[in-house]
């Protein structure tokens, strides 16, 4: 009694998404265990590229409405070189993420101590963002066709939705994001000279948002002029909102240029809680290096202390990042960091430092 309990959908997926969430887990029943007070009760999924193989399918009927039972989900990574990405996108990421209305995808980077900046002149602190993508809509709504496949006036239309509703919602959400941070700094990329529908209404709606919360210092940046000012000038920058396609990009760039998309990690959360949220890397399945012990698992640790903060468990995500970042400031780290270690190895080093913190 008076223990909380947890239930967690985990879907390792393909590739080192199958050695990360392995490490997340070890992670996970050690922090459960030297804390107390909770208890996580991990649902392993086999859904991926294997099953897709041999049954046709990524997923068995009715996963949606079963994957809903669960309080949040934890995502390895899915792809297969067998399979056409497209496929493994539109079967498994792209459903949960519309069917959920995880329309919040959350990227934070940063330059932890112990990792070389590739920015020349700056220092750990100088680049510390938090990178809200807009996950339901734009680019990625699904909309579109192709007629008149194979002939030479083929025709292939790839629409970028945008609503009011949808536009608010995550300005709404960035607005607050950047007020909770100490800058309160906050930075909308549009492309609203080009696209002149669906980003001037994304441009016109944070406006309007921007009334409510007068206390928010925030500009507007075009995209192209955004990856300049990333590398050019990242202390100008903190709280950032994107479409789904520019915040696409703009988080592999950020994940480039604080160290390593190996300690990349990201949310897809419901802030409404209707819906289980998604934690997981931002990094996929990694082929040149998957089943080789080499991957650097901490993208995806971070991932989960995210998870835990989100289900309230606020002591336990703090003991996972910070046993995290000292791992890496002591240079206890993977190849993509410069260091020597496997991921077997990385995974028990943030196991010892958390038991001892
Ligand atoms: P990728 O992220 O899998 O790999 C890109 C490069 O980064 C590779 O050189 C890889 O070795 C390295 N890398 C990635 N994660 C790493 C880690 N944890 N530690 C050390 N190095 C790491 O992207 P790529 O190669 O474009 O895609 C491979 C497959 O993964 C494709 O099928 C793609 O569709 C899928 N993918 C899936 C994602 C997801 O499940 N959310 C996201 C991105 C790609
Ligand atoms: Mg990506």
């Amino acid at each position: 009694s008076g223990v909380r309990s947890h239930k967690i959908a985990v879907i390792p997926g393909d590739g080192i998404g199958i050695e990360v969430t392995a490490s997340t887990l070890a992670v996970l029943r050690a922090v459960q265990d030297k804390i107390g007070g909770f208890e996580l009760s991990f649902d392993e999924l086999d859904y991926g590229s294997a099953r897709y193989k041999a049954q046709g399918s990524y997923t068995p009927e009715g996963w949606l409405d079963y994957l809903r039972k669960s309080d949040a989900i934890f995502f390895g990574a899915v792809g297969d070189p067998d399979v056409p990405d497209h496929i493994s996108l539109w079967e498994l990421i792209l459903p949960m993420r519309q069917k959920f209305q995880q329309y919040i995808n959350i990227r934070p980077s940063s330059i932890l101590p112990g990792i070389p900046s590739r920015v020349v002149g700056t220092k750990p602190g100088d680049l510390d963002w938090v990178i809200i993508r807009e996950n339901t809509e734009g680019e990625y709504a699904g909309q579109g066709g192709r007629t008149h496949v194979g002939t030479e006036w083929e025709v292939a239309t790839e629409l970028a939705v945008f609503t009011r509703k949808g536009v608010e919602r995550v300005m709404r959400f960035a607005f607050e994001t950047a007020q909770s941070r100490p800058r309160k700094l906050l930075t909308v990329v549009s492309k609203s000279n080009a696209q002149r529908y669906g980003l001037l209404l994304w441009d016109e709606v944070a406006e309007q948002v921007s009334k409510e919360y007068p206390d928010v210092k925030w500009d507007k940046m075009l995209v192209d002029a955004m990856t300049v000012r990333m590398v050019a000038k990242p202390t100008s920058l903190d709280t950032i909102v994107t479409t789904n396609l520019h915040g696409d990009i703009l988080s592999d760039l950020a994940a480039g240029l604080s160290g390593s998309i190996g300690i990349a990690h990201s949310a897809s959360l419901d802030p409404t809680r209707t819906s289980p949220s998604l934690f997981e890397p931002v990094h996929g399945a990694a082929f040149d290096i998957m089943g080789k012990d080499l991957a650097n698992p901490i993208a995806a640790i971070m991932s989960a202390a995210e998870m835990l903060r989100w289900l309230g468990e606020a002591e336990a995500a703090d003991l996972v990042e910070k046993a995290c970042r000292q791992s890496i400031a002591e240079g206890k780290t993977t190849g993509d960091l410069g260091g020597s270690l496997k991921t077997s190895q990385v995974t028990s080093e943030v196991v010892d430092i958390l038991e001892q913190l």
